[in-house]
């Protein structure tokens, strides 16, 4: 009975060990030899600091573990290093322009993203974020390590780790979202992640329900739209199947609810209501104050006249 049981998990595992090795031994290649024992920083030809280290065991268990580092890195600029056969192709070259606004060691790998993900990538570069990048040369939004973090770690988005899993991606976005620099460079509103935070729907996301909508349940992950852009999820009657696909039968006059709360002219009762609040608080305080400066000032004017007896009732 025990030579049957201690076998079961002996013959289960050791074919797991060998895909183990297997696929470690492929994705490792050449280059973890150094990569793997090498650490710290040094500055590469273009005087880019580069981390040289990397966790073999991490990058074999991310979603890229199978690849060649190659897949990405199609050439070199330095380092003891031969570039692939084949090296860059001519639509990894198109993207340079753009990849090296944003990745400042190897603008190639950020471009290969799109051999494999040509679908994802062409949302990107045509949404608001890509036309800042694609178009108007911007540094500041995001391309795909910006939401997924280091390229060598990347995780299923259902791996709690992952930057873009439900419980992250508040604090991805916010980022920028919740940057008030950001969000005055480009005349947002800011705030956006405390605006969610206070909303009906950020309430019940603080005290865990899974069923409330998040960033990008709402403007997409992806293919992100300016809020106010024809065919934007969040405006006209895109919103009614954006707020319809959970809230049934959503009318107007219920999609016009504050979904981030207090987020400015669009919403004018929180957001005049505020200022209105505000004007009182200062018109109480003001009252009080310039009522208390009278009421010294009759005083002492009392007092003066009394003292020097002049003009007084009972001369
Ligand atoms: C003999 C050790 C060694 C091997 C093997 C090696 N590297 Fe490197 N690599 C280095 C050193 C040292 C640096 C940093 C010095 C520099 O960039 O000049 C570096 C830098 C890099 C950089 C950043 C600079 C650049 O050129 O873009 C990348 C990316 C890189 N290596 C990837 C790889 C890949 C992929 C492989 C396998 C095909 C590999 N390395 C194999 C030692 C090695
Ligand atoms: C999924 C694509 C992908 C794979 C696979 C990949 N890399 Fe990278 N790597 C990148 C990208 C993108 C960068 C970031 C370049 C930047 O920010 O300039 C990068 C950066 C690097 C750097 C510089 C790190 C830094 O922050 O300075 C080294 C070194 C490196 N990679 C080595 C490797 C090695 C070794 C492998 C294989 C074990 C590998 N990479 C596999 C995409 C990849
Ligand atoms: C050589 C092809 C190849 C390249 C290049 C590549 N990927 Fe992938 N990527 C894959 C494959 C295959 C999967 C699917 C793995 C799976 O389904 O388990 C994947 C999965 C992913 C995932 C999905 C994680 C999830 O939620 O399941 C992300 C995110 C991702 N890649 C981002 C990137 C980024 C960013 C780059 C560029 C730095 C890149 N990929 C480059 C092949 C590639
Ligand atoms: C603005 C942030 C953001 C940017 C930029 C971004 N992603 Fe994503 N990505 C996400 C989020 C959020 C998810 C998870 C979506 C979900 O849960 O359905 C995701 C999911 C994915 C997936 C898993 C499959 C899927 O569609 O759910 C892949 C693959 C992927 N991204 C690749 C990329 C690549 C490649 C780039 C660069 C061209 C990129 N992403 C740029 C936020 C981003
Ligand atoms: C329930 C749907 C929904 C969710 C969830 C949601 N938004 Fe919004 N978002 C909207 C709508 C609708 C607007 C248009 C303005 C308004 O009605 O408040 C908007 C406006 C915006 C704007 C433009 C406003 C500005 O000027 O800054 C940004 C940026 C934004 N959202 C980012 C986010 C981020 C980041 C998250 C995650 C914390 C998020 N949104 C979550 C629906 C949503
Ligand atoms: C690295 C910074 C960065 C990250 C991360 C980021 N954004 Fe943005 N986002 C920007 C910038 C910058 C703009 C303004 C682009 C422009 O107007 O040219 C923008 C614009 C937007 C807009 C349009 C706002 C409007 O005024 O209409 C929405 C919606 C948005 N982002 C949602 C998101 C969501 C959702 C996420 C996370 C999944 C996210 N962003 C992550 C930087 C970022
Ligand atoms: C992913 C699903 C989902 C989406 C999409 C969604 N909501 Fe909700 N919403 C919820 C959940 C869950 C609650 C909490 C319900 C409860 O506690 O009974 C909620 C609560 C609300 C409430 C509070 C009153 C009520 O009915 O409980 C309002 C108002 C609301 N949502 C408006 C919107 C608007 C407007 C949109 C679109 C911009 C939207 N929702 C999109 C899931 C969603």
């Amino acid at each position: 009975m025990r030579r049957v049981l201690s076998f079961t998990p002996v013959c289960l595992l050791v074919p797991l060990l060998v895909l183990l090795w297997a696929s470690a031994a492929r994705a490792s290649g050449d280059c973890l030899i150094c990569h793997s024992a090498m650490h710290g920083a040094v500055k590469d030809a273009k005087g880019e600091t580069v981390q040289v280290h990397l966790d073999a065991e991490a990058f074999t268990k991310s979603v890229h573990g199978s690849l060649e580092c190659t897949n990405c890195h199609m050439s070199f600029t330095s380092g003891p290093h031969k570039p692939p056969e084949g090296g860059t192709t001519p639509e990894v070259a198109a993207l340079l322009p753009y990849t090296r606004l944003k990745a400042k060691v190897d603008p190639v790998a950020l471009a290969a993203c799109s051999q494999c993900h040509p679908g994802i990538y062409k949302e990107v570069r045509e949404s608001i974020h890509g036309e800042g990048i694609f178009k108007k040369k911007q540094s500041d939004p995001p391309l795909c390590l910006d939401c997924h973090g280091n390229p060598h770690y990347i995780v299923a988005k259902t791996d709690p780790k992952s930057p873009v899993n439900f419980a992250n991606v508040l604090e991805t976005c916010g980022r920028c979202h919740n940057n008030e620099e950001v969000a005055k460079k480009y005349g947002m509103s800011g705030h956006v992640i405390e605006k969610y935070k206070e909303s009906f729907h950020g309430k019940k996301y603080i005290l865990g329900d899974k069923k409330v909508p998040i960033c990008n349940t709402c403007h997409g992950a992806h293919m992100i739209m300016a809020v106010a852009a024809p065919g934007s999820p969040v405006m006209g009657q895109a919103k009614l199947a954006t707020c319809g696909r959970c809230h049934k039968g959503a009318t107007e006059k219920f999609v016009a609810a504050p979904v981030h709360k207090y987020i400015g002219k669009e919403n004018p009762i929180p957001f005049y209501g505020e200022k209105l609040l505000i004007l009182l608080v200062f018109g109480v305080f003001g009252f009080t104050v310039s009522h208390v400066i009278l009421e010294s000032w009759a005083e002492i004017r009392d007092n003066i006249f009394r003292k020097s007896g002049k003009g007084g009732p009972h001369d």
